[in-house]
């Protein structure tokens, strides 16, 4: 059996990982939420390391609130860089495989192609920069790391621009969205189903890689095919990023190149149209068994 810890077992991904699980019988999933296991808590992270026999750990803990954490930065980087940075160095000294995901937020967005593990980072904004700065403190102490960068998560669980736009469809008739954020959606799931095909596959290929689902899109784009797909009647309305201000700025183009993972793992990875696709089945699902 193979023993892996997930930390902010509650998050969305995490979710993802449970939801799956079952499919994969050798893969122990050990999951740990912010209360159970802090990952800013140093002493309690190496407690718990040297207690359990440990081969991975996936670190799904994160502080994800990219406009409070232009407010809130000494949280940010307590979470997403000093604790990482713990992470990496209690991995190391136990032998355990960190498998640890980033973001599509490291990049400036200035580029037209997609980004390639070795292109430039340039992160314009507080979670960028500490997300960049957990990447870079894995890198310098990890041997056995993979770091995923991925983009615009979302599922059937917690809150995600799915099911925000969703919700509101339920009492707009019109929603404004913004058109110039170019990226690619990507359904936690196939992000899961990434996670426990390295673990299971004993991969040893370690180091950085993207992944996100195949496509590329704009927020509206996104929030267009949503409402086609459940037949919603609000209108959507595109307008630009500056009409809607938010306290981060965010790149105006994350598209990522996924030749590197899909080489490395031997994969076919879905467009994110497929996807969607699945999860608006799996949230309907999840929303029935709730209702029963
Ligand atoms: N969501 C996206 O669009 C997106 C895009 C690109 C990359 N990513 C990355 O993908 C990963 C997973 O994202 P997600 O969407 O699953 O995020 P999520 O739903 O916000 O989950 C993050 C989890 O981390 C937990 N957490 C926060 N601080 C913690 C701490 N100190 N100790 C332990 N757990 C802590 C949170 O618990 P509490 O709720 O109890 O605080 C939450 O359950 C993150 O690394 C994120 O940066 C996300």
């Amino acid at each position: 059996m193979v023993n892996v810890l997930v930390t902010g077992g509650n998050g969305q991904l995490a979710n993802c990982l449970d939801s799956i699980s079952n499919r994969y019988k050798n893969i122990n999933l050990i999951f740990k939420s912010s209360s159970d296991l802090d990952i800013t808590d140093y002493k309690k992270i190496q407690q718990y390391f040297s207690e359990n026999n440990l081969d991975y750990c996936v670190n799904c803990a994160a502080y994800t609130a990219v406009d409070k954490a232009e407010s809130e930065q000494e949280k940010a980087f307590a979470i997403n860089e000093k604790a990482v940075e713990n992470l990496a160095n209690i991995c190391a000294k136990s032998s355990v495989t960190l498998i640890h995901i980033s973001t599509d937020f490291v990049f400036d967005g200035q580029s037209s192609m997609a980004y390639k593990e070795t292109d430039t980072t340039y992160p314009i904004g507080v979670y960028g920069t500490s997300k960049l700065n957990g990447e870079e403190a894995i890198k310098s102490i990890c041997n056995q790391y993979f770091i995923i960068r991925t983009s615009w998560l979302y599922s059937e669980f917690q809150t995600n621009f799915m099911k925000t736009m969703l919700r509101l469809s339920e009492t707009r008739y019109e929603l404004s969205v913004v058109e110039d954020q170019i990226g690619t959606p990507t359904y936690a799931t196939d992000l899961a189903e990434v996670i426990f095909e390295i673990i299971e596959s004993k991969s040893n290929r370690y180091g950085t890689y993207h992944f996100s689902n195949e496509g590329v899109a704009s927020w509206y784009d996104f929030a267009f095919t949503i409402f086609e797909e459940e037949k919603k009647k609000t209108k959507v309305i595109p307008i630009k990023s500056k009409d809607f201000p938010t306290a981060a700025q965010r790149p105006h183009f994350s598209v990522l190149d996924k030749s590197k993972i899909k080489e490395a793992l031997k994969i076919e990875i879905p467009h994110w149209k497929a996807s969607l696709k699945k999860a608006l089945i799996n949230l309907k699902n999840i929303q029935k068994k709730h209702n029963e």
